[in-house]
């Protein structure tokens, strides 16, 4: 049977045991609207894992044989992203945030910066690019960006830092030149030293140990992930991000989302460019 005709085949009951199954492991929600959808990608696993049946693949992924369920997240992520997305926030990060962060720290001392979900990389890498031209004390401190998401498929085109046009859209001719090895047939490649200031790791959201495990941070960048999530989800990962900020440290959310729905923990603060949130600096656990 072809892809196609697999996707019109998927029953009520099999769309129901897979939506499930994807979003106990991630938080992502499918409704009823995403049928099409999710009946293409798990045509697409079926096929690749040569399983006629739904009941075959569901067995194969319930034993995770060839690390399907790794396959099966990659396969159902939505990795849309672009540089410089939303870039008021970025100037709120260089006009107000970071100038919080550092008052009163000796030079040298570390500014740590987290893009999660960070997709194929563009965010994390605007962020280097942003500092590098909007902030000028980024020598007097070392500033270390991470960038995480749970798509390993992402993550590995992240590392390697090719990009389209459509990825650079929003960028000056200017900067494309001076961060970008132009590769011809519309590919660029950042550039090695851009490439090692970003360093990669692969987070669960819904996770407390995965997201534990980066330390804690000055300022989180989290946009366009909790609008894929239901309420319970979007709590779960706001308390997971909330551990790992810094007391005094502020996250930043896409324009689509609030904290204020979601979470009381944090503090709403409202920057002549951006409203962004804040673990309030009383709590110093
Ligand atoms: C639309 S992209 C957002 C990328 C970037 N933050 C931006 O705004 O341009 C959403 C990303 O969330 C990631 N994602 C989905 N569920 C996740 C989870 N539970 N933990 C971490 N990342 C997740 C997906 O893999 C995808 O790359």
């Amino acid at each position: 049977m072809s892809d196609e005709a697999r996707a019109q085949v998927v029953t009520e009951e099999e769309f129901g045991r897979l939506s499930d199954f994807l979003y106990r492991r991630t938080g992502l929600v499918f409704g009823a609207a995403k049928h099409y959808f999710v009946a293409r990608r798990l045509a697409e696993r079926m096929a690749a894992t040569r399983t006629g049946t739904f009941a075959g693949y569901y067995a194969l992924l319930r034993r995770n044989a060839d690390d399907e369920i790794e396959h099966l997240i990659n396969a159902f992520t939505i990795n849309e992203t672009y540089f410089y997305r939303e870039d008021h926030q970025l100037r709120c990060l260089t006009g107000d945030l970071l100038a919080e962060r550092v008052a009163g720290r000796p030079a040298g001392g570390g500014i740590r910066i987290w893009s999660v979900p960070c997709a194929t990389g563009e965010e994390p890498y605007s962020l280097a690019m942003w500092l590098l031209e909007n902030w000028p004390p980024v020598d007097r401190y070392e500033v270390e960006i991470v960038g995480s998401d749970i798509d390993t498929a992402a993550l590995d085109a992240a590392e390697q830092g090719y990009f389209g046009k459509r990825a650079l859209m929003r960028l000056s001719d200017g900067l494309v030149e001076k961060y970008f090895v132009d590769r011809g047939n519309d590919s660029w490649r950042i550039r090695e030293e851009l490439r090692e200031s970003v360093h990669f790791s692969r987070v669960n959201l819904m996770d407390a140990g995965e997201t534990a495990a980066q330390g804690r941070f000055d300022v989180i960048f989290c946009r366009n992930v909790l609008i894929y999530f239901d309420d319970m989800s979007r709590r779960l990962a706001a308390e997971n991000l909330y551990e790992c900020l810094l007391p005094g440290g502020f996250i930043c959310l896409g324009h689509a989302e609030s904290m204020s729905r979601i979470s009381p923990l944090f503090e709403v603060c409202r920057y002549a460019d951006a409203i962004v949130y804040r673990r309030p600096w009383e709590d110093r656990r």
